[in-house]
C-alpha cells in the first residue's frame, strides 16, 4: 500500500513505531535492535499532520474555556499575580484529546503569555510532531499560571491556589488521557513524592483519566539518554488517545 491510500491513523501508528523525532534527527529503530540515528530531516515533512476536527462540544467547550480565562487572567490569589508579566492560562485545542502539564511558565512564557514556547518549548513542539500531531491538536498548560521569580520551585502555598484551575481546565476539555511533564507536575497530580523514575511507566489516572508521567523537555536538553523512555512513555500518551488498551 502507499502512502497517500494508507488510512491516517494506522500510518501515524507506523510512524510512532518505526520513528523518533526528536531535535530534527530521525531514528530508525529496527525491531528489538539499536536506535540508528539518520540525517536531519524536516519534521513537518516527515510526519503525518492529522487534521484537528471541529466538533460542537469543541465549540462549547472553547466558550466555556475562553471564559474561565477571563474570569482567572487577574488572578491575585497568591504572591506572583505581582511579580508576573503575563497570566499563562495554557494553549491548544480546547476539545483535545491529549493535555500535557508542565511546572510552570518560565521567561520566555512570562512575556508571551503562552506555555511551552521556550526552548523546552521547542522540543516539546517536536514530541508532539513525533506523535503524528500538532499543538494545535493537543491542550498544553502548567500546575502554575504565573512564572516563579528566577523560576525557582513552586511553593506549596502556590500549588494550593493554582492546582483547582488546571483541575476546572481538565474538567471542560475532558481529555482522554494527561501526560505529565517532570517529577513536579507528576508529584502534584498524583500527591506523590516518588521520583520521576519511579513515577514513569507505570499506569495512573488522575479524576479518572489515564496519565502518563514522563520527563520535562527541558530535562531532556540536559539528558539527552532519557529520550529514549520519553519516546516509550509517549507511545503510551499515543496509544491511549487512539483507543487501544494498554
Ligand atoms: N517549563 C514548563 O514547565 N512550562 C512552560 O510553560 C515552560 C517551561
Amino acid at each position: 500500500m502507499d502512502e497517500q491510500s494508507e488510512d491516517p491513523i494506522a500510518q501515524a501508528r507506523r510512524y510512532l513505531t518505526d520513528i523518533v523525532v526528536f531535535e530534527g534527527a530521525k531514528f530508525i529503530v529496527p525491531a528489538g535492535g539499536q536506535a540508528v540515528e539518520q540525517p536531519p530531516v524536516p519534521v513537518a515533512a516527515e510526519v503525518p499532520q492529522p487534521a484537528t476536527v471541529a466538533t460542537a462540544a469543541g465549540s462549547e467547550g472553547s466558550a466555556e474555556l475562553e471564559s474561565f480565562r477571563r474570569q482567572i487572567c487577574d488572578c491575585t490569589r497568591c504572591g506572583l499575580g505581582a511579580t508576573r508579566n503575563e497570566f499563562v492560562f495554557g494553549a491548544g485545542n480546547p476539545a483535545a484529546g491529549i493535555v500535557f502539564v508542565g511546572e510552570a511558565p518560565g521567561a520566555e512564557e512570562d512575556r508571551r503569555g503562552e506555555p511551552f514556547v521556550g526552548a523546552a518549548g521547542q522540543l516539546l513542539t517536536k514530541i508532539i510532531a513525533a506523535m503524528g500531531l500538532g499543538r494545535g491538536d493537543v491542550y498544553i498548560c502548567n500546575i502554575l499560571k504565573c512564572r516563579p521569580p528566577n523560576n525557582r520551585d513552586p511553593q506549596p502555598d502556590e500549588i494550593a491556589q493554582c492546582e483547582p484551575y488546571l483541575k476546572r481546565q481538565i474538567e471542560i476539555i475532558q481529555p482522554k488521557v494527561i501526560c505529565t511533564l517532570g517529577r513536579f507536575a507528576a508529584q502534584t497530580l498524583l500527591r506523590s513524592g516518588e521520583s520521576m523514575g519511579r513515577l514513569r511507566g507505570r499506569a495512573h489516572q488522575y479524576e479518572g483519566i489515564p496519565l502518563v508521567a514522563t520527563y520535562h523537555p527541558a530535562a531532556l536538553l540536559r539528558n539527552p539518554q532519557w529520550k529514549r523512555p520519553t519516546w516509550e512513555d509517549v507511545k503510551k500518551v499515543r496509544a491511549l488517545y487512539d483507543g487501544v488498551a494498554l
